[in-house]
């Protein structure tokens, strides 16, 4: 079985089980084949290779980054593309002691994954309901009376208290109250916890701009904007034992803002939060996603020729083309056309002509390198960055767009393969066994 984006549920034995051996073909060498590389159907085209102990040491490096803080790892979105559930294990497993995320759905999948470390869900709707976040013991922000309320009348019919972060808005202009709104919020939580409807566990904020040195003065006045929203708080009866504000900029960037509770998202899957300011190998941080693929297709053509949609890339000379089976469709930036990098062989080529919906085509030239290109050969994409390959940032510069981004995108119809001892422990990891499909020509050993 080959796992879908985010799903907890993998079987890796029978996915490593070959449905019949091919006739005439022979057992690679174990090192030829990279794990998750071969399913019972045969080589996957393209996959996400995710190493779990990355995001754990990545979640390490924060906790000491945050002095005393404790750590809530952000796993929304799929845990960034990275897989919401395995992330969550290696990141509990790195030294986290919460699990953040968006959306309620989002938490209730970690609980029905057995994950029962504190969550906190920041984005509800009204008319939603909450008590299943409630009866699961999920924490839920509140950034207005309405959501308190919502939230106090889930309680009520779960029977059980809930737990609230309540959201002052501190200069993002985006969640939490106004310091207008504030006070009637507070009176509305200290009402609701005196009944024991809800237990305020936090305060907490966001912050704007803490990747931008030009805007540290902002980040400060926000720290000061929490804390005069604390003693409004604490003036009406209502003293939380948690305050939050950083995110991964603020934990690296930003000691004043750490407080009780950091809250990284993209630092933990090992990608600079602020790349004009440090970068990832910078501040000790490994890339935990590695893009690859395996190629469609090598053909020679000969000079002038227009290569993909509307011929934005005509060859120069007599060369070979490589195709790679992934494209937009699978998230790969449309705007990185020409640009976006490629590693084959050792060496990077940018994307010629236009990302397609399922594939792109590298211009390999005619020399040496070029000549030894077979289909099947394997191919990065993205990955750590190590010996000189291409990164998230790298796609994220020729596409004009943030590495947040290039990660989170990379699309369901990408297996991700869980690997090193973390995904082992839990069950994540493919076996390491030879395959019985034949190993490409020079495949594996080719990117790095
Ligand atoms: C409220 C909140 N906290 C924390 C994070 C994590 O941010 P980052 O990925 O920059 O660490 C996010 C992500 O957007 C967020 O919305």
């Amino acid at each position: 079985m080959v796992a879908a984006a985010g799903s907890p549920v993998r079987d890796w034995a029978a996915m490593n089980e070959p449905a019949v051996e091919p006739a005439g073909t022979h057992a690679a060498p174990a090192g030829d084949v990279l794990p998750g590389d071969v399913v019972p159907g045969g080589v996957l085209p393209a996959r996400a290779v995710v190493d779990l102990d990355a995001v754990a040491a990545n979640t390490g490096v924060l906790r000491e980054r945050a002095g005393g803080a404790a750590v809530m790892a952000v796993v929304k979105a799929d845990g960034y593309g990275h897989g919401m559930v395995p992330a969550a294990l290696a990141a509990l497993a790195g030294g986290a002691t919460w699990l953040g995320v968006a959306h309620l759905a989002e938490a209730l999948e970690l609980r029905a994954a057995g994950v029962h470390a504190p969550v906190l869900a920041w984005l509800v709707v009204p008319g939603q309901d909450l008590a299943p976040a409630v009866a699961a013991g999920v924490d839920v922000s509140a950034s207005a009376v309405w959501a308190l309320e919502a939230l106090a009348d889930a309680a009520r019919r779960s029977g059980r208290t809930a737990r609230v972060h309540l959201k002052v808005d501190t200069g993002l202009s985006r969640g939490g109250a106004t310091a207008d709104d504030w006070p009637a919020l507070v009176r509305a939580a200290a009402a609701a916890q005196a009944e024991g409807a809800v237990e305020v566990v936090a305060v907490w904020s966001h912050l704007a701009s803490a990747d931008d040195e030009a805007s540290d003065d902002l980040t400060l006045r926000q720290v000061e904007r929490l804390s005069d929203a604390v003693e409004v708080a604490a003036r009406c009866g209502v003293r939380p034992s948690l305050r939050h504000l950083a995110a991964s900029s603020g934990v690296l960037a930003h000691p004043a803002a750490h407080l009780d509770l950091v809250r990284p998202g993209v630092a933990v899957y090992g990608v600079s939060p602020a790349p004009q300011r440090f970068s990832a190998a910078d501040v000790g941080l490994v890339p935990a996603m590695s893009l690859r693929a395996r190629l469609a297709l090598v053909k020679e053509v000969g000079a002038g020729e227009g290569v993909s949609y509307g011929h934005s890339h005509v060859t120069g000379a007599r060369t070979r083309l490589a195709l790679v089976p992934l494209g937009y469709g699978d998230g790969l930036p449309r705007h990185a056309s020409g640009r976006g990098p490629v590693a084959l062989a050792g060496r990077r080529y940018a994307v010629a002509g236009r990302v397609c919906m399922d594939q792109v085509v590298l211009d390999l030239g005619d020399d040496e390198a070029a000549r030894a290109a077979r289909a099947g050969d394997e191919v990065e994409v993205f990955g750590s960055g190590a010996d000189g390959g291409p990164t998230a940032q790298d796609w994220a510069d020729a596409a004009g767009t943030i590495a947040y981004e290039v990660v989170t995108r990379i699309g369901a119809r990408v297996p991700r393969v869980h690997v090193g001892a973390v995904a082992e422990q839990h069950g994540l990891a493919p076996a390491r066994r030879p395959s019985p499909v034949p190993a490409p020509s020079r495949g594996a050993g080719g990117v790095r």
